[in-house]
């Protein structure tokens, strides 16, 4: 479609996911971003899960048990000329290979560490994954207003634990009941948490570095305490790279507290400015599609199904690479060759007072779908046809056995795992010489979402036997003799033929590995 704007509109899209370990805060700085972007007036609005704000909506029963719903999973508002795409990475139980494929759909990554806790595990996982992309990362260190481990240790930790460079945009002064605001390094300010302390003055500007003239905070032995750190930190630590920001090998690190609202704004104004526009897709052919390409095309990263119980519909969610959508346009289905209408289109304004009907590479469209798509499927407009690289399968973690209650329903059984497993919902294997089935998650939440959908939609009752976590490694079928297979591990096969164990710890994985140095283990994303 022929937009005269569609360069200026891709520009001011910024579109990222937060990841973080459960309990950080991601939710409270989610949040406070919404109301600085007017999207949300109130807080508690997005935290369904507590307030039962989301209740209303009537999504499928096990999606309203868990509080999840398609309104969060993509937040939009306009701060600074800029319109801020926010990808929901849902934590606790809600984890799923949705989860990392997100992160497939983002141009960059905020990722909250609590102050007292570091980095943790899950963490780790998603900082992984959005590692690999070479996507640019930011940190917010949260919970400044309770104490914390010294900053300095935190920027060790990071440096050390995901090996990334951090560049400090600003410095705690003190923390817990101590905190007396930060010490913007990037911004050349200091700005206060108690302003009413400091006679109603939010900032203070710096002039080489200090504060010029009297200041009660000078007074104070944090403030040598700080200018001392900071000095240390700028000639010891790393130096600002905008370059290597935005090639994911260096990460600028804010601190504040997301439950007082200190230093969110500060973050925000600075990560509308440094985060980058929508990027140019590669396709298989290695070729890059860029964003300013008139004609439309996107892929579907997620898939959410079941909205309603009455009807089969699903969402799939797609991430527009160029172009401009249009409600109501022609796209063909790569994959099939098929002529579609996109009319019933959601778009994720949560500013009701606009009425956007276009979207534009960068923005996240939810396309209903009523079992057109799969994961990872390509739709463009005109003649542009593309095929967007394939979106990385990802080692789960979890399995079960699985069987079908009813011996007299195989046929349906069969079909349902087959188009789940295309669909991308669940992974399935093969026990190696018995061919029982196994479907492997990374979480919880997708043998349940499996476990629903295979009776609603293919009337097929499966049992399940949980097997427990599991560490899932491919090996060479050409390095395997089945005698390798023991009590520890399980040998298996997924659905390319391809063998792999799944060893019960680490434990067994490194025995086997000496047992055998010559095999390769290999994991998938
Ligand atoms: P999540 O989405 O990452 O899981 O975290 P969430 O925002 O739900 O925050 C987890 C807990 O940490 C919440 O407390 C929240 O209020 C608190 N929290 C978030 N940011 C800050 C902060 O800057 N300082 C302090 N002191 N606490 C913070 P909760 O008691 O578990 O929940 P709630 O009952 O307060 O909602």
């Amino acid at each position: 479609m022929n937009n005269p704007n569609l360069k200026q509109q891709v520009d001011s899209r910024r579109t990222f996911a937060i990841i973080s370990h459960p309990d950080a805060g991601k939710t409270t700085i989610t949040e406070q971003l919404l109301l600085f972007g007017g999207a949300i007036r109130q807080a508690g609005t997005v935290k369904g899960k507590k307030t039962g704000n989301f209740a209303k909506s009537d999504w499928m029963d096990i999606e309203k048990q868990r509080g999840i719903s398609v309104t969060s999973s993509v937040m939009q508002f306009d701060f600074d000329d800029k319109r801020v795409n926010i990808l929901d990475t849902p934590g606790h139980e809600d984890f799923s290979e949705d989860t990392y494929r997100t992160l497939m759909a983002v141009d960059s990554a905020v990722m909250v560490i609590d102050s007292a806790k570091g980095i943790e595990a899950q963490t780790k996982k998603l900082f992984q994954v959005v590692k690999r992309r070479g996507i640019p990362i930011f940190t917010f260190i949260n919970k400044l207003d309770r104490d914390g481990r010294e900053p300095l240790e935190l920027l060790e930790e990071l440096e050390e634990l995901l090996a990334i460079e951090s560049y400090p945009m600003n410095w705690p002064i003190g923390m817990g009941k101590g905190l007396e605001g930060i010490y913007d390094i990037y911004n050349e300010r200091i700005e206060f948490y108690r302003p009413e302390q400091y006679e109603g003055e939010r900032y203070i500007k710096l002039t080489n570095g200090e504060i010029a003239g009297d200041h009660p905070l000078k007074e104070k032995s944090i403030y040598e305490d700080v200018l001392g750190e900071v000095e240390l930190v700028r000639e010891a630590g790393d130096q600002f790279d905008l370059e290597k920001i935005s090639r994911g090998d260096q990460t600028p690190v804010f601190f504040g507290s997301a439950l007082t609202n200190f230093g969110v704004e500060t973050f925000l104004e600075s990560f509308v400015d440094l985060a980058p526009k929508p990027h140019a897709h590669k396709t298989i052919d290695e070729e890059a599609i860029s964003p300013y390409e008139e004609e439309f095309s996107g892929f579907v990263f997620k898939i959410q199904a079941n909205m309603n119980p009455n009807h089969r519909d699903r969402i799939a969610f797609v991430r527009v690479c160029s172009g401009t959508f249009e409600r109501g346009m022609d796209v063909t289905l790569g994959r099939t060759g098929k002529k579609m209408k996109l009319s019933n289109v959601t778009q994720f304004m949560a500013d009701a007072r606009e009425n956007v009907e276009e979207a534009v590479a960068g923005d996240i469209i939810g396309v209903y779908d009523t079992g057109n798509y799969q994961i990872g499927d390509t739709i463009y407009e005109g003649k542009l046809k593309v095929a967007y690289e394939e979106l990385p399968s990802f080692t789960p973690e979890l399995f079960m056995k699985v069987t079908a209650k009813n011996v007299m329903k195989q046929k349906s059984f069969h079909k349902g795992i087959y188009q789940l497993v295309q669909e991308g919902a669940i992974q399935l294997y093969k026990t190696y010489l018995t061919d029982e089935y196994i479907i492997g998650a990374v979480g919880q939440l997708q043998f349940e979402v499996f476990q629903y959908r295979m009776l609603n939609e293919y009337n097929a009752e499966v049992v399940m036997t949980p097997m427990g976590n599991k560490i899932a490694r491919w090996i060479n079928p050409e390095q395997l003799d089945e005698r390798m297979s023991s009590s520890r591990n399980i040998l298996a096969k997924d659905r390319f033929d391809q063998p792999l164990f799944l060893f019960e710890n680490q434990f067994a994985m490194r025995w086997f590995a000496d047992k055998y140095p010559e095999v390769e283990l290999k994991s998938l994303m």
